[in-house]
């Protein structure tokens, strides 16, 4: 494959001095600010519109300076070009990463395999920017002629949480009578709750799944056909008797009614990159939209797989959005190492996570746009970073991805970060915030203008990293009269460091951007550890076993009494209790 080997980081020099560092590290960040007037401007970065204060981390010039010698000695830098070049960085299932080229200027070239990616890239958009508009102009119509105004994304895993963080996210650049709405979950309330008040003949379902073999999407886009065809039968919108089979004899069908086959024509559309399964699944090809081996399910939002938010949000935003993944693109490809901002940030959950025993990391975004952005940010991070062996089968001898984790503030404040600002784990965290609202209320009960609620909020983001990194020492605790009793349990020990993101306000090209600042943060820490930050094996032994379980589940005795005995016990559990 060509590939060089992985470098054990271990082996490193700047490894072992980092070691070293460590064993000593005294982090006082309340002395380092005092001591550096100028801490917050030398450690504070900038890649297209987001403002990155890194200075209430717990690191020092001398830190820094070895953590960009690792970078070296692992071949960080070769390794983001290779990937950027198209090299199949993914050996394990021998496969260029391209994740980039989705964003790429439409006129630039980048030959992989004699092909300019590219331009295919841009065809497929193009179809998807004429579907979208046709859908948003009212004139794709459903099967009873009505414009079809809710989409309902048929995906999981990759295929699901990009689309469905950045449909939130963006919700106000969503078309006005346009609705997108989501199911992966292969528990049936997932696709009963999601239909049980829409209206077959508005609804446009998407079929999201790269392999197009995934189980939960399959056996809910079959779900929801059968609910749209039942819906439309029942309206007497398909022809009574009409199936898929007999479609297509016209003749056959009364004034005002349509085949199956019309009907699911009107209302399904595909992305995958299997494109022979999507026909054999009954969706019309021309309906279909593709993308390749080379973008990753959990990198594969700016692919087709984003078609609902093209259609939600619209061409236009949606170019935004992926011109603001190029900025970080360009920003990872070219700035220095000490000004690259993914580099840095990589880095700095290297060191956590190594060195200073750190075993997760939260990102906690003050904007309840992105809610869904940690549930997003688990499945890059953990399933790219989740590897015990380096890509060349040599088991590691030291940690790998850390658990992310999170959820928006100000509701985690009153629920978990107590741990964060007095537990006895390390929690390195984001903050993410911006500076203008969308909402822009007043609480005009209070005082004479009244509060600006963003304000109220952002005091809050402003509060907890200064909280986290300074703390409470005893003497100011005692200094408000606290009984000497309590005195302990109001301490905070300070030095828990944070990085802050600011952005001015929450666009497309913002969203991008922080998409694309974490795609290469996850790419920097695998690129350390020597691992194939793209192939995701773990997720196969679980599916195969469920298979296997389905028999026993149904009533085959003899595969019940071959399993262990607990899950035969669960198994027969479930068997005296489910009523029908
Ligand atoms: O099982 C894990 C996984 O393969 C993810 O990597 C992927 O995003 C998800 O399943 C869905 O896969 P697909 O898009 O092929 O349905």
């Amino acid at each position: 494959m060509g590939m060089e080997a992985p470098v054990n980081p271990t082996t490193t020099s700047a490894w072992g001095q980092l070691d070293e560092l460590a064993e000593v590290f005294v982090p006082d960040l309340r002395g380092w600010f005092e001591s550096e007037p100028n801490r917050a401007q030398q450690w504070t970065r900038r890649v297209g519109d987001l403002h990155v204060d890194l200075s209430k981390n717990l690191i020092t010039s001398d830190v820094l300076e070895r953590l960009l010698e690792l970078a070296q000695q692992c071949n960080v830098g070769e390794r983001r070009d290779a990937m950027l070049r198209g090299e199949h960085i993914n050996v394990t299932e021998d496969r260029a990463v391209l994740h980039t080229a989705l964003r790429r200027a439409p006129d630039d070239v980048l030959e992989v395999d004699g092909v300019n990616v590219v331009k295919d890239v841009r065809a497929e958009l193009k179809k998807i920017y004429a579907f979208a508009d046709k859908v948003r102009a009212g004139k794709w119509l459903g099967a009873s002629g009505k414009p079809l105004t809710t989409i309902v994304n048929v995906g999981i895993g990759g295929s699901d949480l990009g689309p469905v963080m950045a449909y939130e996210a963006l919700k106000p650049y969503v078309q006005d009578g346009i609705e997108c709405r989501f199911i992966s979950n292969i528990d049936p309330t997932d696709a009963g709750e999601t239909t049980k008040d829409l209206d077959p003949e508005t609804t446009l379902i998407i079929v999201a799944s790269k392999t197009f073999t995934t189980l939960e999407t399959i056996t809910n886009a079959k779900v929801v056909r059968q609910w749209l065809l039942s819906g439309l039968r029942e309206r007497g919108i398909i022809a009574e008797g009409g199936s898929a089979e007999s479609a297509g004899a016209a003749g056959e069908l009364s004034a005002g009614t349509v085949s199956e086959r019309e009907a699911i024509s009107r209302h399904f559309v595909a992305v995958s990159t299997a494109l022979d399964k999507v026909e054999e699944f009954g969706i019309d090809p021309a309906n279909a939209f593709g993308f390749w081996n080379w973008v990753g399910g959990r990198y594969s939002v700016d692919s087709a797989v984003g078609t609902s938010l093209v259609v939600a949000i619209g061409p236009e935003r949606f170019e935004e959005f992926l011109t603001g993944m190029r900025t970080v693109d360009q920003h990872f490809a070219t700035a220095k190492p000490e000004d690259n901002v993914p580099l840095l940030m990589g880095l700095l959950n290297v060191w956590y996570g190594n060195f200073l025993g750190a075993d997760t990391h939260a990102v906690l975004p003050y904007s309840q746009y992105l809610h869904r952005f940690p549930a997003y940010l688990q499945q890059l991070t953990m399933e790219s970073n989740g590897k015990s062996v380096r890509y060349d089968g040599a088991r590691v001898d030291y940690d790998t991805g850390e658990i992310f984790w999170g959820e928006p503030g100000t509701n985690g404040q009153h629920a978990f970060y107590q741990l964060i600002h007095q537990g006895t784990r390390m929690v390195p965290s984001d903050f993410i915030a911006f500076a203008n609202p969308t909402w822009n209320l007043r609480d005009e009960c209070a005082g004479e203008n009244g509060a600006d609620m963003h304000e109220l909020f952002l005091s809050n983001f402003f509060a907890q990293t200064q909280a986290l990194a300074f703390g409470k020492t005893a003497e100011e605790v005692r200094a408000e009269g606290t009984p000497e009793e309590i005195v302990p349990a109001r301490i905070f020990g300070g030095n828990r460091p944070t990085t802050s993101i600011m952005a001015p306000s929450l666009t497309p090209s913002v969203l991008g951007q922080l998409i694309a600042l974490y795609e290469h943060i996850t790419f920097v820490q695998g690129a350390i550890w020597g691992i194939d930050s793209f192939d995701q094996w773990g997720v196969e032994l679980g599916k195969v076993l469920a298979r296997g379980l389905m028999p026993a589940i149904t009533g085959d005795e003899d595969v019940l009494a071959s399993v262990d005995s607990s899950t035969r016990a669960l198994i027969e559990y479930y068997r005296a209790y489910r009523r029908d």
